[in-house]
């Protein structure tokens, strides 16, 4: 048996329920994980609200870190008693324990905490597939401005990060000044307090009127017309999220207009979709973390029988970095 997170409606914090659930063996392709701690991220609440409708009753979370108990037939690239972490589909992570597919789980190097593993895996290789595979069509040279919105958060800081390690000068935006002031610290070229300011008028300012290459977008509905401003000619809006809302429909002509943008709409889903990729991704992300390069701010705890607490902080914008919940 095992303590978990359940919710048999779509709704607010108030649906998630801890309930007792049976735990089997793994099938073939599958293993059994004992987390020792547990991802919050924003995609949950998604979930949870029905802004991304789920079969019910449905078991939240997508991402963790623990000891591998059991493995099914075929898994060859884990053992029982491996350290391990991951960022996956199904939901479900909201546990002590559970069985789950092998492929995007991968070993946790030795120099990471189980406590970091579980904070970075999904946050982490999020930042990876937007600053080395989400490019705008002229690439990304060492100097050039890219604009983050939400800099301050789970993938925000790890970005801010990751992109001064590769030489960008990466402008954030953030809801208040404190977490502007987090996003400078975390090797943020620029912040921009956008509840206040003109985000599309400072962004012309900084670039000396030319615009960003790429806009990295996961506030959605609230910053999509004025982040197609901030863009030079040819620039890439890469929207991967939608913390205020949906993005409304649009008219595709006005991207001519504002001088021949791209737009994509990306999920790390497509890019963990292989059991190599996601290694290679990985690897990419832990070589970074164990360097120094990229630290991961665990900002928030919550104990898993407090999960309606954190879910209510994380969707108040009251968190900084990144959120677990621990056993
Ligand atoms: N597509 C993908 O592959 C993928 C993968 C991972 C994450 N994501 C997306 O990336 C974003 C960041 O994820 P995360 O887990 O690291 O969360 P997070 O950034 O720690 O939290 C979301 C942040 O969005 C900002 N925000 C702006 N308007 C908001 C509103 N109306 N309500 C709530 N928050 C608002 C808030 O920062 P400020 O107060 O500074 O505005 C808030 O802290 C989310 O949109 C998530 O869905 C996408």
């Amino acid at each position: 048996m095992t303590r978990a997170v359940r919710i048999d409606q779509h709704g607010g914090p108030e649906e998630l329920k801890i309930v007792d659930v049976q735990v089997g063996d793994p099938g073939p392709g599958e293993v059994r994980i004992r987390h020792h701690a547990i991802g919050l991220n924003f995609i949950d609440i998604y979930q949870r609200s029905g802004l991304y409708p789920l079969t019910m009753p449905l078991h939240l979370g997508m991402e963790g870190a623990g000891v591998i108990e059991a493995v099914g037939e075929g898994v060859t690239h884990l053992r029982v008693g491996d350290r391990a972490a991951y960022a996956s589909q199904p939901p479900g992570s909201y546990c002590e324990v559970r069985v789950m597919p092998a492929k995007c789980v991968c070993v946790l190097p030795e120099g990471i905490s189980f406590e970091t593993g579980a904070a970075m895996m999904l946050k982490g290789l999020t930042a990876q597939y937007l600053l080395k595979k989400t490019l705008p069509v002229e690439g990304l040279q060492a100097g050039d401005h890219v604009l983050f919105h939400a800099a301050a958060g789970g993938v925000g800081l790890i970005a801010c990060q990751w992109a001064k390690a590769l030489g960008l000068q990466l402008i954030g935006t953030a809801g208040s000044d404190a977490k502007c002031a987090l996003a400078l610290a975390n090797g943020a070229a620029h912040a921009i307090n956008y509840s206040r300011e003109d985000f599309a008028a400072r962004v012309k300012e900084i670039t000396g009127g030319r615009g960003v290459k790429v806009v990295y977008d996961s506030v959605g509905k609230d910053t999509w017309d004025k982040s197609l401003d901030c863009l030079r000619p040819f620039g890439l809006m890469a929207s991967f999220g939608n913390a205020s809302g949906p993005v409304a429909p649009f008219a595709p002509g006005s991207l001519g207009n504002k001088g021949s943008l791209y737009v994509t709409r990306q999920t790390l889903f497509t890019h963990i979709a292989t059991r190599e990729s996601t290694q290679a991704m990985a690897d990419d992300l832990f070589k970074v973390v164990l360097s120094g390069e990229v630290k991961i701010h665990i900002e928030q705890r919550f104990k898993l029988e407090e999960v309606q607490a954190a879910h209510r902080a994380l969707e108040a914008r009251q968190t900084t970095g990144c959120t677990i919940l621990t056993l």
